[in-house]
């Protein structure tokens, strides 16, 4: 009970109201906002935050990048009624933030591979710009269904250094890069060269995927997963999976505590109701 209320009363748990700064679209269905918030600021990559949309809702999203000068990004997919309005917002426009929260990335590995999907490369790209500077190797694997859905790529190619980093796109159609799905061009990195750690963030069929080759491969792990939010600070249980509340112990997870909830990662999640359903391939 006393971790319960020490949870809510925190600094990131305070909520504050700040102005949107900077607009930028990424894609026809993705914008990235930007806005000061000192609290944010000091999020580490794989950490997310509440947005407050005023008379709307609050919801969650990942830190894609937190700057020293107070500066915080966030990309948004307009995928329902808050992300539609949070894209009609203009710069001055006002909205409310809670965080950071969740545990975020851990930074190990010198051979890294990073695989991502949809918005899901917003915290593997914030989490590149930290392994640029350690890795030896690294290669980032970024998916979509088609081109006009591909995400700050370019962003993850001028963040790595050519000489020992890759970025390979891929699309299910073959407009752009290697044609098939993010996890296509895995099998043959992983059976021609070592790697010591493979991250992962997107949709969790895909991130299932990643998890079973790494099982197979005997590579360490950490994936992001993604629950529906309320609280974010695990009081309210509606982001559970297994034992676990995604928004206090996650939103990364290791392949241990994957193991443990092999039953339910890429098969079910939890609705707005409690109900059990399935995930499916959107
Ligand atoms: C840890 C975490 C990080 C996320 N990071 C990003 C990100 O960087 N960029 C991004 O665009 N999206 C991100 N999302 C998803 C984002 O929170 C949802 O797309 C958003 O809440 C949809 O709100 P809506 O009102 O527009 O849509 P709605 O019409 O309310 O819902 C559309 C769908 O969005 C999902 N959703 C709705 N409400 C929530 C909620 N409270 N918690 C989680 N999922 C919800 C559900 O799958 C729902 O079916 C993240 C989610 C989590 C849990
Ligand atoms: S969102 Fe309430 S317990 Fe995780």
């Amino acid at each position: 009970m006393w971790r319960k209320l020490s949870a809510y009363h925190t600094a990131a748990n305070k909520l504050r109201t700040t102005r949107i700064l900077k607009i930028r679209t990424e894609s026809p269905t993705v914008k990235t906002l930007t806005f000061e918030d000192n609290q944010c600021a000091k999020a580490r990559p794989g950490q997310f935050l509440m947005l407050w949309v005023p008379g709307v809702d609050e919801i969650p999203l990942s830190v894609l990048d937190a700057e020293e000068n107070g500066l915080v990004s966030v990309a948004v997919k307009e995928v329902g009624e808050a992300t539609t309005i949070l894209h009609d917002k203009k710069v001055g426009e006002v909205v409310g933030v809670r965080g950071p929260f969740g545990n975020g990335f851990t930074l190990k590995g010198e051979r890294v591979l990073m695989v991502s999907g949809g918005t899901g490369t917003a915290p593997i790209l914030f989490l590149a710009k930290e392994l640029a500077i350690r890795a030896t190797r690294l290669i980032s694997v970024v998916g979509a269904k088609t081109r006009g859905e591909l995400l700050l790529v370019n962003n993850m190619r001028r963040t790595l250094d050519k000489k020992k980093m890759l970025v390979i796109a891929t699309t299910e159609d073959g407009s752009c890069g290697v044609k098939g799905f993010a996890t296509t061009p895995l099998q043959s990195f992983l059976a021609n060269e070592k790697f010591d750690m493979i991250y992962t963030c997107g949709p969790e069929l895909m991130m299932r995927k990643v998890f079973d080759l790494a099982e197979k491969f005997g590579i360490a792990l950490e994936a992001s997963l993604e629950r529906l939010m309320r609280c974010a600070i695990g009081l309210c249980g509606s982001c559970v999976i297994g034992r676990y509340r995604v928004c206090r112990d996650g939103p990364v997870f290791t392949a241990e505590q994957l193991r443990e909830v092999k039953a339910e990662f890429g098969i079910s999640k939890r609705d707005f109701d409690g109900r059990k359903i399935s995930i499916e391939y959107v």
